[in-house]
């Protein structure tokens, strides 16, 4: 069974995602421990309480991001990892970082990338005035919120939503679509072809999520 290991800064809610895929026996993984670059990250007490090994790393401890990321990396790897998972975890990697991690760091973020890459994703769609807004499971690279797709959710935005609305409905798709990315993952059924996501066909399923409000 593959080995995991959960990366946060705050509420943990995709953490807590994963916790119940695999209790669910929904997804083969090793839990091995959940870090956070916070000491009050909420998710911490949920890990913790699930009975999974946690550990907090202060970037403010540290000289800079590269001294930070080394400590972090040393600290992921004594649980040797197959894969590492940003769930919420608010940080800039270094390139170091993620090339140590190439092809086994994966990062979920709330916008259907390329599209609103950063921060306050919701808002800059609701601003924009995108019809359909969503998430993204990818391979991470050195370029922010940036990378190899391995699924996408897709919602529709309505014309009452306002930017804690719009968010809500996303992280319910997120919460989706994370297990089923570390599911493949851990089935071994994801390669990379030219910088591109194949899905081994050999079982069902496909990296598109459209809500069922949208069909
Ligand atoms: C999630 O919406 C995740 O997509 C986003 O932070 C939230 C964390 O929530 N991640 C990013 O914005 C990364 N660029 P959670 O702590 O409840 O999982």
């Amino acid at each position: 069974m593959k080995n995991i290991v959960i990366l946060i800064s705050g509420r943990g809610s995709n953490m807590e995602a994963l916790i119940a895929a695999r209790d669910a026996g929904n997804l083969p993984v090793n839990i091995a421990a959940v870090i956070s670059n916070r000491p009050d990250a909420q998710g911490l007490e949920t890990a913790k309480k699930a009975g999974i090994a946690t550990h907090y790393l202060d970037h403010k401890a540290f000289a800079g991001r590269e001294a930070f990321d080394a400590a972090l990396a040393e600290c992921i790897d004594g649980f040797a990892p197959d894969l590492v998972v940003l769930a919420g975890f608010m940080r800039i990697l270094s390139e170091g970082f993620v090339r140590h991690y190439e092809g086994r760091l994966m990062n979920i973020h709330p916008s259907l990338l390329p599209s609103f890459p950063g921060l306050h994703t919701h808002q800059r769609a609701l601003e924009e005035g995108v019809r359909i807004h969503g998430c993204t499971v990818h391979f991470v690279t050195p370029t922010l919120d940036h990378g190899p797709v391995i699924i996408q959710a897709a919602v529709p935005v309505l014309d009452a939503d306002d930017e804690d609305a719009l968010a809500a409905r996303i992280l319910v798709q997120e919460h989706k679509i994370y297990p089923q990315a570390v599911r493949w993952f851990a089935e071994d059924r994801l390669r990379l072809e030219n910088g591109r996501v194949r899905l081994s066909t050999a079982l069902a399923g496909s990296g598109v999520l459209i809500s069922p409000e949208i069909r």
